[in-house]
């Protein structure tokens, strides 16, 4: 079976959620507590060949995975080590862009990958999806699935009934194993009465390249755009697809109030910052 070398990361998307703190700054940029969250989700995945399918005004993303001579040379300058050490191995991580030129949908984004993926399984990390498990990492439990049964597996949670209509939802039947589905069909962001159940696709797959010639047939769904769903759907009828219900705690991060979540979560798992963090949330909470 062939292993999981590469990631696809879709940052072409506006994210109109933010204005205006997006409006000159990629929304993959923003930072919880100290770091972009785009390299959350790098970092995570473990992955090192990445690629990640750019647009307009994100070319600070390029920058900050790039090495910057200058800062390097100041924080030599004033001892600061430690973070000159971070800040080298930020750049250290094999990545591409590619610019995805309309904005066509999810679909049509990964469809820019093609060429880098080639014939080989392959991740795909949606960058409005943090996922919090610092013993085994969302995509690490994604692969280790995909390396016992093979076929594409979704990272999966169940949402509460009022939010169905805003992910991929899939209808699936049990396997013998625990958290592993097999999927049997998708729908792109249903009504929420019309929605085969509550699992929720939350951001994170790994794909069989067969994905590539049914998006190139795939006409525009959901909000006349090439949706990634639609073609995974099709794609479920032909290989076997699993929706794993993953373990980790998930913010949606490209929503106000998970940005916040992660935020404050965050905040306070950091032995730096939490204890004086934590007396001020009390203070202000009184
Ligand atoms: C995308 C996908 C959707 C998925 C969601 C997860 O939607 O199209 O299937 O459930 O990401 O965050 P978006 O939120 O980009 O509209």
């Amino acid at each position: 079976m062939k292993q999981i070398t590469k990631a696809v990361i879709p940052a072409a998307g506006l994210g109109t959620r933010f204005l205006p703190a997006i409006k000159a700054c990629p929304k993959e940029m923003l930072p919880i507590v100290d770091k972009p969250t785009i390299q959350y989700i790098i970092e995570d995945s473990g992955i090192k060949d990445i690629l990640i399918i750019s647009g307009h005004n994100k070319r600070s993303i390029e920058d900050h995975f790039d090495r910057n001579p200058e800062l390097e040379l100041n924080l030599e300058e004033h001892g600061k080590a430690d973070l000159l050490e971070q800040v080298k191995a930020i750049a250290d991580i094999n990545i591409h862009y590619i610019r995805q030129k309309e904005p066509k949908g999810l679909g049509h984004a990964i469809l820019c990958a093609k060429s880098f993926v080639g014939d080989e399984p392959f991740a795909v990390l949606l960058g409005d999806d943090v996922v919090y498990n610092d013993e085994n990492p969302c995509l690490k439990q994604l692969i280790d699935v995909y390396n016992t049964y093979g076929g594409s597996v979704l990272g999966c949670q169940t949402v509460p009934q009022e939010k169905v209509s805003s992910y991929g939802i899939v209808a699936s039947e049990a396997t013998a194993a625990e958290r592993i589905f097999k999927v049997n069909d998708m729908v792109e962001k249903p009504a929420v009465d019309e929605a085969p159940s509550r699992l929720a696709v939350l951001g994170r797959y790994v794909i069989t390249p067969e994905i590539f010639s049914i998006l190139e047939r795939t006409e525009p769904g959901r909000g006349g755009e090439i949706q990634l769903t639609d073609a995974l759907k099709v794609l479920a009828k032909q290989q076997n697809m699993y929706a794993y219900d993953f373990i980790g705690r998930r913010y949606d991060v490209g929503d106000k109030q998970g940005y916040l979540e992660a935020t404050v979560e965050y905040a306070l798992r950091r032995e730096d910052l939490k204890d004086n963090f934590l007396e001020y949330l009390k203070k202000v909470v009184k």
